[in-house]
């Protein structure tokens, strides 16, 4: 059960991961002032990365591990390192400094590197 929840997550961190890259994308094309709607689509997006390593973290303490899952659980870490810095530095900026490029670039970044972690154990990113 814990393997199917947290592989279905990978779908939604998928998708919410990508609604972010758009609506980054769509503020900096526009040259809109930074909104609210961003910071909520990336605070659900570090969200749902959580909840889904949580249930990575619940399985290994269950006993399943096996020398191939490290490069998976490292790559992973560095996607939750990535979430959440770029969440600490928004937060850090005063309003009016606050832009959407980190947004945009932190989640490229994050998603290819979930992407390798997820070939990492030989699973396909979709399917
Ligand atoms: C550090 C956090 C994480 C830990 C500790 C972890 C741990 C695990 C473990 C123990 C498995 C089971 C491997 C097996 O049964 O062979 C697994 C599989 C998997 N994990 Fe993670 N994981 C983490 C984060 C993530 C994240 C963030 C994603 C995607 C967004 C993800 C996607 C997957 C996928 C797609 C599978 C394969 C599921 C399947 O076979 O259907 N994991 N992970």
């Amino acid at each position: 059960m814990l393997l199917s929840a947290h592989s279905g997550f990978r779908y939604l961190v998928l998708l919410i991961g990508i609604l972010v890259i758009a609506y980054a994308a769509y503020g900096m094309a526009t040259g809109r002032p930074y909104d609210q709607r961003m910071r909520i689509l990336a605070a659900l997006f570090t969200g749902v990365l959580d909840l889904t390593a949580l249930l990575g973290f619940a399985m290994i303490l269950m006993g399943t591990f096996y020398p191939q899952l490290g490069g998976h659980i490292v790559m992973m870490i560095l996607a939750l390192a990535i979430a959440h810095m770029v969440s600490i530095v928004i937060k850090k900026r005063p309003p009016e400094e606050r832009t959407y490029a980190p947004h945009l670039v932190a989640t490229l970044l994050i998603l290819g590197v979930i992407s390798f972690g997820i070939l990492a154990i030989g699973r396909p990113i979709v399917g």
